[in-house]
């Protein structure tokens, strides 16, 4: 298949060096530098270096597939630099921490297949043209739209990425994503620790009353769930990531901007439209707010 990844973070590398592996035509589009060739670093250790054509208009016309990855709040830019370009056909496939962006791909991409894709696999990218396969986890893919009902892109995937099921809702794993995004990014970039570290006991008290909020919401979203069920996710979760540092951590460490307000912002947004009071979200989003300003 003719594929586009856009943006060149570790995520989107990893996906387009797993396609391009997997056989098919990758071409990477990219906001900087155009990205030409990567050194790949597998879960074995061993290295293989792969080229693309990049930030190429004819080839994004080309492409049946693109696969957006980039930051949750860099969607809407993203689209807007590449919708003139896409062919009327080409199956749009989106994939980032956290939740909001749904409702403005549909009005951006009313006549794509739109799926949104979300994976626990874990990529580190140290430099600019190295990325490397740190951990591996399931992706899930399910539709935005009736067009996007395309369960076999999930064997695509399966294929070039390791374990990838398709998902009649979606939106039922990004739920089950946000909860744990919510109880371990804000913390871990606040306290700037591994996520390793909080499962002492000091954070306890806290992550359970982040989980109690988050599966009141998540009751009303439809998607209900129960606390225990929650925390035993979320430090499943703190166990196999222990020394990884979260993507919320590396950002405030970096002095980026965070996705806070796709994490906490969103749960608390919901949390609003149901009447229900989240104080343990909302001083977490609050605080990572103001560490954005420093
Ligand atoms: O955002 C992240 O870093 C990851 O989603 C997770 C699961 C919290 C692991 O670090």
């Amino acid at each position: 298949m003719k594929i586009t990844v856009v943006g060149a973070g570790a995520v989107g590398c990893l996906f387009a060096c797993q396609l391009q592996e997997a056989g098919h035509q990758v071409h990477l589009w990219t906001r900087r530098t155009p990205v030409t060739s990567l050194s790949f670093t597998a879960l074995t250790e061993q290295e293989t270096t792969y080229t693309f054509a990049s930030n190429d208009p004819q080839a994004l016309t080309a492409s049946e597939m693109v696969l957006i990855c980039v930051k949750a709040f860099q969607v809407n830019a993203a689209i807007s630099a590449i919708r003139h370009y896409l062919n009327a056909h080409a199956i749009v496939v989106v994939s980032h921490n956290g939740m909001g962006t749904t409702a403005d791909l549909l009005q951006a991409l009313p006549h794509h297949p739109l799926l949104f894709a979300t994976t626990s696999q874990g990529a580190l990218k140290p430099q600019q043209a190295k990325i490397i396969h740190t951990g591996q986890g399931p992706t899930f893919l399910g539709a935005l739209n009736t067009a996007g009902e395309q369960p076999q892109l999930a064997a695509l995937f399966h294929q070039a990425t390791g374990h990838c099921e398709w998902q009649a809702d979606i939106h039922a794993k990004l739920w089950q994503k946000l909860a744990i995004n919510c109880a371990i990014n804000p913390l871990t970039a606040l306290e700037q620790v591994a996520n390793g570290e909080l499962a002492a006991s000091q954070y306890r008290g806290q992550l359970i009353a982040l989980c109690e909020e988050i599966a009141s919401v998540m009751d009303k979203e439809g998607y209900p769930t129960s606390v225990e069920s929650l925390m035993t996710t979320v430090l499943s979760v703190i166990k196999a990531t222990a020394a990884n540092y979260s993507s919320m951590n590396r950002d405030i460490h970096h002095h980026r901007q965070t996705e806070i307000d796709y994490i906490s912002g969103y749960l608390i947004q919901c949390a609003h439209q149901h009447a229900l009071s989240v104080p343990n979200n909302k001083a977490l989003w609050r605080a990572i707010k103001q560490r954005e300003q420093v």
